[in-house]
């Protein structure tokens, strides 16, 4: 069991809330993703979209690994982090023109385009450019990832990719679109995924849709199955790392990859989420009419994963020995979704103790608000704190 360890005391010299990022952690994290892929020459590109925090992406792309992007900021952070650009893939619904256009001067790896009407554009922007576009077809395999709705992506109800029914058409526009050029398949079937049966599912899919594409004569090169790769929000002690090994398994054993194939993976929350906390300051306690609140100073705009998608993240007292109490921990913000959790024991709790929200190094940072006119929280690494 490898228990974080917090600096405390100068965690006390600092303005909560603040991000706090083990960088131990995250190396640790890094080099067993490096271990299990280069035992079977995958290619992992990080999902920038879960923590872009320029430390992060620096020591993420010093590993070796790739970018996968979302949006024309994210590209933008990933070259400015020094991510390769042949390492760059870029998805999304809604490709702006832009976008489009910084992906082309920048000659990324590859598009994962979405749609027909978003390939006419990638093509026409292209074609003006005198360039080739590499793009993948992001389809939607209508495979049930078992996780929240609100990150479930590969369903057919849902807004991303391209329906497998919708294949034959793509296929009979593309030779017109002379200045895109297929590569591979892409998928991605949401987040938060702990049921390896359903990678298994996305396995199975895949097999069928390679099937089609032999049919037609058409040689992939590139097969990208997305992230998801859930973590355990439970144990961040117990399980600091997921399990890796166990994960790319599943690939190894149900996906049938052609010699002259390469797999990626575009895992995001696997590798930041246990390195990151969110330490925040007792500001109250109050007793309510038939509860104990803790009332801190890190809120929803810090951390909306609890408000957002009913998320647990566990919650330490890292000031306090007492023995444990019950409380409602909750934020400042107005609002009543403003909690981090309900009926939680924590060690006797005053004003003024620190506390840590674990394993939010995963959209935590990054989908921070200003909502209430509150300021962004700093984020701090060990490296730095102990240079303090
Ligand atoms: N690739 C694509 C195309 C994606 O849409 C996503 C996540 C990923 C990769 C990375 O997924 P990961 O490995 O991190 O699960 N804010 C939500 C999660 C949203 C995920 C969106 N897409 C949360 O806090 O749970």
């Amino acid at each position: 069991m490898i228990k974080a360890k917090y600096p405390v005391e100068k965690f006390l010299q600092l303005q909560t809330p603040f991000y706090y990022y083990d960088m131990d952690i995250l190396r640790q994290t890094l080099q067993e993703v490096n271990r299990q892929v280069q035992k079977r020459n995958y290619v992992v590109h990080y999902a920038v979209k879960a923590n872009a925090n320029p430390v992060l992406l620096r020591e993420i792309k010093n590993a070796g690994f790739g970018a996968d992007c979302v949006s024309g900021g994210e590209i933008n952070a990933a070259i400015k982090a020094g991510f390769p650009k042949e390492k760059i893939v870029f998805a999304g619904v809604g490709k702006a023109d832009w976008e489009i256009n910084l992906a082309l001067d920048q000659d990324i790896f590859c598009f994962n385009v979405e749609s027909i009407p978003e390939m006419e554009v990638i093509n026409q922007l292209a074609a003006a450019k005198n360039k080739t576009a590499s793009i993948a077809l992001r389809i939607n395999p209508n495979v049930n990832a078992h996780t929240h709705q609100y990150i479930t992506t590969g369903l057919n109800e849902n807004k991303f990719g391209i329906n497998l029914s919708d294949l034959d058409t793509v296929l009979d526009l593309l030779p017109q679109l002379k200045n895109l050029k297929l590569i591979g398949i892409h998928a991605h079937i949401g987040s938060q995924i702990t049921d390896m049966t359903s990678f298994q599912s996305l396995c199975v899919r895949i097999n069928e849709i390679q099937q089609y594409f032999f049919q037609r004569h058409i040689m992939l090169e590139h097969i990208n199955v997305g992230g998801g790769l859930g973590i355990n929000y439970e144990h961040p002690n117990h399980f600091p790392i997921p399990d890796f090994e166990n994960y790319f398994n599943v690939f190894s054993e149900h996906l049938n990859l052609q010699p002259h194939q390469t797999l990626h993976f575009e895992l995001g929350r696997a590798i930041v989420a246990h390195c990151g906390s969110l330490i925040s300051k007792v500001l109250y306690v109050k007793q309510g009419a038939t509860k104990k609140f803790v009332i801190l100073d890190a809120g929803f705009t810090d951390l909306i994963r609890p408000a957002l998608y009913q998320a647990y993240h566990r919650i330490e007292n890292l000031t306090s020995d007492l023995p444990e109490e019950e409380y409602d921990v909750v934020g400042p913000i107005c609002e009543s979704s403003d909690t981090f959790a309900k009926n939680y024991s924590l060690n006797g709790t005053r004003r003024g103790d620190l506390v840590a929200l674990r394993s939010a190094g995963a959209y935590g940072e990054i989908m921070a608000s200003q909502y209430n006119l509150r300021s962004l929280p700093k984020a701090y690494t060990s490296d730095e704190i102990s240079a303090l």
